[in-house]
């Protein structure tokens, strides 16, 4: 654990609190903090989310478009098995979805922002990539420090949650192909500097649980608000 000499948040001892909370040994999610599922969504399927990644030209690191409701609660479904066994044992059962996204990567260069080794802030949750194309060895992959999801941090600014000093060899890389899935704990390390060009196309989701140890509570003003905000879909039909 790293404590050094801040003073935690009461966010942060909420993720504390839940951690200690957390036996299941024979989740992959627990264990490593990243989950690939290859080959889950059909050809098809994904061929109707190449609307989202239509641009003139991709001079950027990065780009990004809402996903509809409708096609994000598609996609959910679709996730129903793996919400229900392997998210549900590694979260809670109070999911929403909170986040959904068509994300494109572009052929320019970057190591700023979430370019760098980092965590998100905000304590154990999924995101998933789902890739709409396939992406080659010339894109930037998913890069995951295998196990870090089970470290508990503390941070008092932005700057304590990049992670300069961790080299590429060291993380775990992923090029998805064409319906493969990756699931990971965004309280892990990952991401890394933007070096290559070649363009990579997913949707992504992210699943979050509401419930006292994640300081985000649904019957709550903060909690209402946040979801509000996000537009965010409870999975309660899948
Ligand atoms: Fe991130």
């Amino acid at each position: 654990m790293e404590f050094k000499n801040k003073n935690l948040t009461k966010s942060q001892y909420f993720y504390f609190l839940r951690d200690l909370f957390f036996y299941n040994k024979n989740n992959n999610l627990f264990n490593k903090g990243l989950l690939i599922k290859n080959n889950y969504f059909e050809n098809s399927f994904m061929d109707s989310f190449s609307k989202y990644f239509d641009y003139d030209n991709f001079n950027f690191p990065t780009k990004r478009k809402n996903l509809s409701e409708t096609d994000a609660r598609k996609i959910l479904k679709k996730l129903s098995i793996v919400i229900n066994s392997e998210i549900k044992d590694y979260l809670g059962s109070n999911l929403y979805c909170t986040e959904y996204d068509a994300i494109i990567t572009g052929n320019q260069v970057s190591t700023d922002g979430s370019y760098q080794p980092h965590h998100d802030q905000r304590g154990r949750r999924v995101k998933i990539f789902i890739y709409v194309k396939d992406s080659k060895e010339d894109s930037h992959p998913l890069y995951y420090l295998i196990g870090s999801n089970r470290k508990f941090r503390k941070w008092s600014n932005y700057q304590d949650t990049r992670f300069k000093n961790i080299k590429e060899h060291q993380m775990h890389k992923f090029y998805g192909k064409k319906g493969d899935v990756a699931f990971f704990d965004t309280h892990g390390l990952h991401s890394h500097n933007k070096y290559k060009t070649g363009l990579r196309c997913i949707i992504k989701l992210v699943i979050e649980n509401f419930s006292f140890f994640n300081n985000l509570n649904d019957k709550s003003n903060k909690g209402q608000a946040y979801l509000k905000k996000n537009n965010a879909i409870k999975i309660d039909f899948i």
